[in-house]
């Protein structure tokens, strides 16, 4: 039976349009969930948006609107969105769908049950942007440390999760699960929390009515972030079917940014303590994509859209620039002259060009079927090494690494064309060394479209179709499919028009 693989990305806030941070993250767990699926693995990709809280509440009033026709309306905007860019999650969650109020019921009914929640009054500097409260000492001049605006200061009788009571299990935790929480300084990040001490949070409101009323004291409504967090749950079927939740939880990866570090690294493992369930394998926290040196944000109206970069550089493009430009862990800078750089150097030039010339050549020189590889071509190692390489990085989530190594064999292949001439072979009426070389570099360029494949799917698909080869590379799997010389004899080749047009800066 299949391994049952488990990534999610955060579900998004429905008061703000999809722009490339949020796509950052998605292109990121589909690369992965499409490369574990190249290793035969049954996967779950999740991903969905989170539609309760004070936030959305006033977003919908300032529009006029009912929170639920907001959410609506913004949530089919993130779902557009993956869909433009070829995100292929197995499931889409809404936090207002009735499955999740009922698995979150459930749940909390259990915490509750097991004496990990209690009644208290309670006074604190709340900034809804987050939906978090601050103390004094936390705040940076006055104000939110991670918006920079005004808090508010609140008082309400609340329901408390006892998250101190779990101080030394999550110790414990982290200390036998090293890999839980990536990249190191996250993990570190993460110690250093809760060696600080853990104070108990507040886990309902009864200053707002949009949300998930709380099972035994219906006036309570569940915090955005208990009900938010639980999606992960609720998506593999917890409270309606066990076999299923089981099966995926707990989950294999939760990719997120840093700003939501603490939330997933101790808050949501000790909720999950305290109702007896697992913790997730791993959280893997990003950085920031930055857009001269700021973070992104409405306010600031330096937003940029995916739609308007596909436009210019293809879906295709898009994905690459991001999984391929900046290491998946740190903060990055975006800029549009460095992304048309990037699609030239790598997409046009070394990519592009390698398929555009060998299938020239293959179906000018010869009206035939295309040539085989030879089984000891000076590619195969560089193509083994390529697997191994890809493999290596992947499985630390360091995308732009495992691309490189997918590009080191585009490299070679481009030495071995420039090195051996076949156009001069050709003209000297060398046809078995032309057909040598053509035959090793179609080779190379089938294993590559599998390789390459979670990255640029759609160029890949149209590659595999032009060498005529059958069904596509997402069908076939690791570590076969790439094995040297397993490409079929004889196909009928396309040569096609630039895969990755050369773009103007
Ligand atoms: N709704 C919460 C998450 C709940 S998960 C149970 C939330 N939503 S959010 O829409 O504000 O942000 C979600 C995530 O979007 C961030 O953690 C991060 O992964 C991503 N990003 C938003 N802006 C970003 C950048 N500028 N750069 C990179 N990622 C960013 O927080």
């Amino acid at each position: 039976m299949a391994t049952p693989f488990y990534v999610t990305t955060p579900i998004y806030y429905v008061n703000d349009a999809p722009h490339i941070g949020h796509a950052y993250t998605t292109v990121a767990a589909d690369a992965l969930a499409r490369w574990r699926r190249l290793w035969g693995d049954d996967v779950v990709f999740l991903t969905g948006t989170d539609e309760h809280g004070l936030k959305i509440q006033r977003a919908a009033e300032a529009q006029g609107v009912s929170p639920l026709e907001w959410a609506d309306r913004t949530s089919q905007g993130f779902r557009d969105t993956w869909q433009l860019l070829d995100i292929t999650n197995t499931d889409f969650i809404r936090t207002t769908e009735p499955r999740h109020a009922e698995a979150v019921q459930q749940f909390l009914q259990v915490v509750y049950d097991n004496g990990f929640i209690e009644l208290a009054t309670y006074e604190g500097l709340y900034c809804v942007a987050c939906e978090a409260y601050y103390t004094e000492d936390e705040l940076v001049d006055g104000l939110c440390p991670i918006h920079g605006t005004p808090v508010e200061r609140v008082t309400e009788e609340n329901y408390f999760f006892q998250l101190s009571r779990f101080t030394d299990q999550l110790l414990e935790h982290y200390t036998t699960h090293p890999e839980a929480v990536q990249p190191e300084t996250r993990r570190n990040e993460v110690l250093g929390f809760i060696k600080g001490g853990l104070r108990d949070f507040s886990m309902s409101r009864t200053s707002l009515s949009w949300g998930i009323p709380l099972p035994w004291d219906p006036k309570h409504i569940t915090y955005v972030w208990f009900d938010a967090l639980f999606n992960y749950c609720t998506a593999v079927g917890y409270g309606h079917d066990r076999a299923r939740f089981d099966r995926y939880w707990p989950a294999t990866y939760h990719l997120i940014g840093k700003d939501i570090l603490r939330f997933h690294a101790v808050y949501w493992p000790a909720m999950l303590m305290a109702a007896g369930e697992a913790p997730p394998q791993c959280v893997f926290a990003h950085g920031f994509l930055l857009v001269g040196g700021e973070k992104m944000s409405k306010t600031s109206a330096n937003q940029i859209f995916p739609k308007d970069l596909v436009a210019d550089f293809g879906v295709d493009g898009f994905r690459y620039h991001f999984l391929a430009d900046q290491r998946f862990g740190p903060d990055g800078d975006f800029s549009h002259e460095a992304m048309v750089a990037r699609y030239n150097a790598d997409l046009a030039n070394n990519f592009g060009n390698l398929a555009n010339r060998v299938l020239n050549m293959a179906t000018s020189y010869g009206d035939g079927p295309a040539p085989e590889a030879r089984a000891d071509g000076p590619l195969v190692a560089a193509s083994a090494r390529a697997l191994e390489g890809t493999a290596a990085a992947f499985e630390r989530l360091d995308f732009s690494g495992g691309l490189a190594a997918v590009w080191e064999l585009i490299r070679a292949a481009n030495s071995y064309i420039e090195a051996e001439e076949p156009w001069k072979l050709h003209k000297a009426g060398d046809a078995d060394a032309t057909a040598a070389v053509l035959g090793d570099c179609l080779e190379a360029l089938r294993i590559i479209a599998v390789l390459a494949s979670p990255a640029i799917p759609r160029a890949c698909v149209e590659l595999w179709r032009r060498l005529g080869l059958s069904g596509s590379p997402e069908d076939e799997l690791l570590p076969d499919a790439v094995a040297w010389g397993r490409g079929p004899s004889g196909t009928r080749l396309d040569k096609g028009t630039p895969l990755f047009p050369r773009l103007e800066s």
